[in-house]
């Protein structure tokens, strides 16, 4: 099954789109391990997660019971011994909180720049995103911030495709580039934008026309649509609220062959 990850400036819609294709890849039969990768976690409001349900999500990295028991030191603990390869083959099934058959985890804040601090939580976290990417049999859909912290080298291949969501705005197209660069150096091998937030004819020129040199393949259009502002203030699903969005995004699952028609 896929490993697709979702990135892009901050608030271009990135958990808006990855709300949307969890349900749909769930209504496709498949088995999806959501995950909020963003430290600043709303992916379990965007799926419409009950209150009570999205306070059952723990960051995995603030689990120090089940960080000490697998890697035998307590987060903050540094410069001590602890293991590098700590079982975590078991925590998608037994640690993800499920909400109309989508099973969401959230990853917590990393320490340091990424890879850089060694420290009990993110070998933690090192473990499960590579146990996700490159053993996890079911699909995994990881809702990213833009500087792909979560993603080292040999992990990042084992992304089938990135998706890179941009809003008409110089800034959200510059970031994308250089997603784009990152991604490519990573080894993904599939970088797709997807051009969110269009209200008109202009909004796609002028997207289409700043996408840089190597022209980003763009995977496709979602409109502009007052439905998933409406769903954010009240707590809803995107999926529920906003059939426009839902429609165009069915259509980029499937271009991208994630569904059948
Ligand atoms: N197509 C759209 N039309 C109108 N509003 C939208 C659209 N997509 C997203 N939004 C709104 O834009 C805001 C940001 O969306 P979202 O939280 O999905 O972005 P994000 O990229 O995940 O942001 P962050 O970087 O903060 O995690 C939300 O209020 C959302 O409702
Ligand atoms: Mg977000």
């Amino acid at each position: 099954m896929s490993k697709i990850a979702v990135s892009g400036k901050g608030g271009v819609g990135k958990t808006m789109f990855s709300s949307i294709v969890a349900y749909l890849l769930v209504d496709a039969g498949q088995t999806v391990y959501a995950i909020d990768a963003d430290p600043n976690a709303t992916l379990a409001q965007a799926l419409g997660f009950p209150l009570d349900l999205a306070r059952q999500v723990v960051p995995i990295v603030e689990m120090e019971d089940l960080i000490q028991e697998r890697t035998g030191a307590r987060p903050g603990e540094y410069g001590g011994y602890f293991r590098l390869n700590p079982r975590v083959d078991d925590i998608p099934a037994r640690f993800s909180v499920t909400y109309r058959g989508v099973h969401l985890m959230q990853m917590g804040n990393i320490r340091g720049a990424g890879a850089g601090c060694a420290c009990p939580e993110n070998t933690m976290l090192r473990a499960l995103i590579t146990h996700l990417l490159l053993r996890e049999r079911e699909t995994v859909l990881m809702d990213m911030v833009a500087g792909l912290e979560h993603l080292g080298r040999g992990t990042a291949a084992a992304v089938d495709i990135m998706f890179v969501v941009v809003e008409p705005g110089r800034r959200s197209l510059d970031v994308a580039r250089d997603i784009a660069t990152l991604a490519k150096d990573l080894g993904i091998p599939k970088v797709w934008i997807i051009a969110n937030k269009v209200r008109d004819e202009r909004d796609q020129q002028f997207i289409a026309d700043n996408l840089g040199e190597d022209a980003l393949e763009i995977a496709g259009w979602l409109p502009f649509d007052e439905a998933a502002i409406e769903a954010d203030m009240t707590g809803r699903a995107v999926y529920d609220m906003a059939p426009a969005l839902v429609a165009a995004v069915r259509d980029v699952l499937v271009r991208a062959n994630l569904i059948d028609h």
